[in-house]
């Protein structure tokens, strides 16, 4: 069955963007762990990196990605309208949206995302916010969390609106960074 991967990067204090949307303040992509960032996990880099970089998506780790509106809106407004056109693009939104014929919208993320996963593939990337990522909590099977060693007070949290649960991870590996930031990698104790 494929797996539901939450990838993102995060401060100390548990927050993916400041109270305004912007992250590059907070998590520079600058520093050595860029290189894991650009060569490991190639399949979650934007269309206009992996171009701008001469670099390749193999789809071997992830050929789909979830996001929330909030976080594909800002790719759109900026003309950006498939931000992922290697992966299959899906967008949780409440609304009826336009949206480029690249993209698939869907008001049932939780159905979305149990749908996908009987279909064949490689991973799924849930690619955020936390708002979306609160709604799915329970369908996500690995955490790689990339903790930038700074403390935001505020900000766009790792899970929004969740139920309380103890929600168990077992640690499956760690890699520190001279720029002090951590991968982090967890599976969901089923
Ligand atoms: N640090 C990182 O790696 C990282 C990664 C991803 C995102 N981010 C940042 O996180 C911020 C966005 O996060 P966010 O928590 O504000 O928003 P979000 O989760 O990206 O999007 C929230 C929107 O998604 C839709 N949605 C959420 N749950 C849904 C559900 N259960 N059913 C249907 N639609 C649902 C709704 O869209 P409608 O309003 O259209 O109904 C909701 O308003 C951005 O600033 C982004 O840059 C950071």
């Amino acid at each position: 069955m494929r797996e539901v991967t939450y990838y993102v990067a995060t401060s100390l204090d548990g927050f993916i963007a400041a109270p305004d949307g912007d992250w590059l303040d907070a998590f520079p992509p600058e520093g050595d762990h860029m290189q894991a960032v650009l060569h490991d996990y190639t399949d979650a880099l934007p269309g206009h990196i992996l171009r701008a970089l001469g670099l390749t998506a193999d789809l071997a780790l992830f050929d789909t990605v979830l996001m929330g509106w909030n976080t594909y809106a800002p790719a759109l407004a900026e003309g950006i309208r498939s931000p992922y056109p290697h992966l299959t693009q899906v967008v949780a939104t409440r609304q009826t949206r336009e949206v480029p014929d690249e993209i698939t919208t869907t008001d049932d993320p939780v159905a979305t995302l149990r749908a996908l996963r009987e279909r064949p593939g490689s991973g799924i990337w849930l690619a955020g916010g936390g708002e979306l990522a609160g709604a799915v909590v329970d369908e996500i099977d690995r955490l790689v969390l990339k903790i930038n060693p700074v403390v935001v007070g505020e900000g766009v949290p790792l899970f929004a609106g969740a139920a309380y649960a103890a929600r168990r991870f077992e640690r499956m590996g760690l890699r520190t960074f001279d720029s002090g930031v951590m991968i982090a990698e967890f599976a969901r104790r089923r």
